[in-house]
């Protein structure tokens, strides 16, 4: 059995969602934990649930609603999805990519990924944005990686270079866009661990040694497939707490990290906004070219 979902399914809910709304999305944008709020700023927006979606799969975890919204932001046609599905609920790395291969379908050039993640560098507090520059795989690294199986050529290459897969000029402009505004933007590589369990003091230590300044457990399956196919990947994690090295130190709960999802939503908008602003303006707004 193929464990790949084919260009037939792809394609099938590309035109479920085609045939909703005469918009054809440009950027795609994925909202983490606690981030949704962001999707109530776009314009007449088309919502569709994840479960009536062809192949969908519902997001089963509290702060993430669990659809698609359709729509114009800053004259810029988006999708946005309003939560998304992660591995840990018991999901494959291919579903949980899915909606990221029927943006393609549909013509999205940009994707812009947010989450929720535990600070491991020092520096880093509750509450700061953090432009991912590059992640460490760790799932993809012991055979959770969403390519796994069949490659389909007509989406991307076999062995797809991940050097870059966090596009430098999107993270120039995101930077530049973050100074203009006075939002402090931090910097830093963003580490995937499957969950659900958060991570003993002795995991963090171990991330933190092998270089990773955030934690998470979602985003590296989507950028991995995004850049597979050769959509231009921005990332941008907000620290919802900073992660307690040391035993002995203060419980985490998912309603910390939604809570802190408030703060951040606040920074968060503008900057999305205003990037989305800038990209209109710095490049042709050619209608997308549609793929499958
Ligand atoms: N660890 C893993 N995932 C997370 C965290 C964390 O500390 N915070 C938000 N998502």
């Amino acid at each position: 059995m193929s464990l790949q979902l084919s260009k037939t399914e792809i394609r099938e809910a590309a035109a479920f969602i085609a045939k909703k709304t005469s918009l054809r999305p440009r950027a795609g944008l994925v909202l983490g934990s606690g981030l949704s709020p962001l999707a109530a700023e776009v314009a007449q927006p088309t919502i569709i649930p994840y479960h009536d979606v062809p192949h969908f799969v519902p997001s089963t975890v509290e702060g993430h609603p669990g659809d698609l919204v359709i729509g114009t932001l800053q004259d810029v046609p988006v999708i946005i999805m309003r939560g998304r599905p992660h591995y840990y609920e018991g999901y494959t790395m291919q579903q949980v990519t899915f909606p990221i291969r029927v943006m393609w379908s549909l013509g999205v050039q940009y994707l812009i990924v947010t989450n929720a993640a535990g600070g491991l560098n020092p520096s880093f507090h509750a509450g700061d944005l953090m432009l991912i520059t590059d992640h460490i795989g760790l799932a993809n690294m012991v055979g959770l990686n969403p390519l796994h199986g069949p490659n389909d050529d007509e989406i991307g290459p076999r062995f797809p270079d991940m050097s870059q897969a966090y596009d430098p000029k999107l993270r120039a402009l995101a930077l530049q866009t973050a100074t203009d505004l006075g939002i402090e933007l931090r910097q830093g590589v963003y580490i995937m661990l499957s969950g659900p369990s958060f991570e003993t003091p002795a995991d963090l230590r171990f991330l933190r040694m092998i270089g990773a300044d955030a934690v998470g457990m979602s985003t590296v399956p989507e950028v991995t497939v995004a850049h597979h196919a050769g959509i231009r990947v921005l990332g941008i994690s907000g620290i919802s707490n900073a992660a307690q090295l040391e035993p002995g130190a203060a419980e985490l709960s998912h309603e910390e990290v939604l809570e802190a999802g408030k703060a951040l939503v606040a920074k968060l908008v503008p900057l999305i906004k205003e990037i989305l602003r800038r990209l209109a303006r710095t490049t042709p707004g050619e209608p997308s070219e549609h793929r499958a």
